[in-house]
């Protein structure tokens, strides 16, 4: 039985704001691998708006993996991490990430969105202080709203606010969190200032490095390593560049001990399944090989090409980094010049308000290393048309 469609709609108003502001969302049906390539509602487009930036969501490797821990653990983990749903390749996967990021241990969720809400709502509570860059992502405000911390927002990278909050006395703990690389405007955070600003103030760092994880660091770790800092928490997803799927939280023994008895998002819900964790331990292993080390380089030399194949356009000079947004302001005519790349043969999404501040919305491009020039070019030439 189903609710008629013309019975009374208790959200029907909801919908029509949403649609007359420009603010709808649907879901574009994607078929076919995830590469430079994709079928978008049954058509064949050049994909410019994943976070597959190093193509090895499609690596024969990754899928093989998967369907051997599949094979070997079952197709589902059947029970939280706590019961019985802890596996030797949960174990082996997270060996190897605190190996890799150079810590103690590291600790497996199910996505990152469970990861920020988790550890923030674990680490921080009512009487702590939480210090977030106002352009966090989505999972680290709902953290901090869920910790009941009180919360200080800073202005994009202001590290002059980072620091009069940071100087506050009185709180039991002090969190500041950033994202490394900025998932919609693909700048990056001065780690080691802001490191310097937490040893200063007795704050404690938290980085996300869901979008730089895989890509920067001589073996992938991220922009800490790169920038020569150690944040006492570390998250990284694996569901981006790493190309399966969850997230990881690296650090010190006692931060995973915590996480296990407190990070709720961890405790309450089924452990992310063994393909999910042998494919992203597969993508881990290529991503730390020569094979990892040419794919970063592919892609770094395919940000400096569209860097320098956007200089020709009416477009401010992108930052030098695998996410490129091209900002229009409106939301309606976001999604139409989205539409029409869409339809001249390039997936270059549109992102409107909530995920970005408002009159901010944009065309978030992404790069993959799998790109060849021609893609580029053609990306370039369909964004000027449209
Ligand atoms: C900065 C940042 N953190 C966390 C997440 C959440 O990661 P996941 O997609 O694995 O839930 C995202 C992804 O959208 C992100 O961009």
């Amino acid at each position: 039985m189903f609710l008629r469609s013309d019975t009374t709609c208790p959200w029907s108003h909801e919908i029509e704001e949403l649609r007359e502001r420009g603010l709808l969302r649907t879901m574009p049906l994607v078929n076919g691998m995830p590469g430079r390539i994709v079928t978008v509602n049954g058509r064949d487009v050049l994909n410019f708006s994943s976070n597959n930036y190093l193509g090895l969501a499609g690596h024969p490797d990754v899928i093989h993996a998967a369907s051997d821990s599949a094979q070997h653990y079952g197709a589902g983990s059947t029970a939280s991490r706590l019961i019985v749903g802890n596996t030797e390749i949960h174990r082996e996967l997270e060996s190897f990430i605190a190996t890799w990021k150079g810590t103690e241990a590291a600790l497996v969720f199910g996505s990152g969105y469970q990861a920020n809400v988790g550890v923030l709502s674990a680490l921080a509570d009512r009487g702590d202080l939480i210090i977030s860059d106002e352009l966090n992502h989505a999972s680290i405000i709902d953290g901090c709203r869920l910790s009941r911390a009180e919360v200080k927002i800073y202005p994009h990278l202001e590290l002059g606010r980072v620091e009069d909050f940071a100087k506050a006395r009185g709180y039991r703990r002090k969190l500041v969190v950033t994202e490394s690389v900025f998932s919609m405007d693909g700048d990056l955070a001065p780690l080691k200032d802001l490191d310097e600003i937490c040893h200063r103030w007795g704050a404690i760092l938290m980085v996300d490095e869901a979008h730089a994880s895989g890509i920067m660091g001589h073996e992938g770790q991220g922009l800490a390593l790169e920038q020569g800092v150690v944040p006492e928490i570390q998250m990284g997803t694996l569901g981006k560049a790493v190309g399966a799927s969850g997230a990881y939280v690296a650090g010190r023994r006692s931060l995973i001990d915590l996480l296990t008895n407190r990070a709720r998002s961890l405790i309450y819900t089924t452990a992310p399944s063994p393909a999910v964790c042998g494919s992203a331990l597969a993508a881990l292993k290529i991503i730390v090989s020569e094979e990892g080390a040419e794919r970063r380089n592919r892609l770094k030399t395919n940000v400096g090409i569209f860097q320098e194949l956007l200089a020709c356009g009416p477009w401010a000079r992108p930052n030098a980094s695998h996410i490129v947004p091209i900002l229009i302001g409106d939301s309606n005519r976001t999604m139409r010049v989205s539409a029409k790349c869409l339809s001249k043969g390039v997936f270059a999404h549109g992102i409107r308000f909530p995920t970005v501040p408002e009159g901010a919305a944009r065309l978030r491009l992404t790069l993959m290393s799998d790109h060849t020039l021609e893609d580029l070019i053609k990306a370039v030439e369909i964004l000027l048309e449209a």
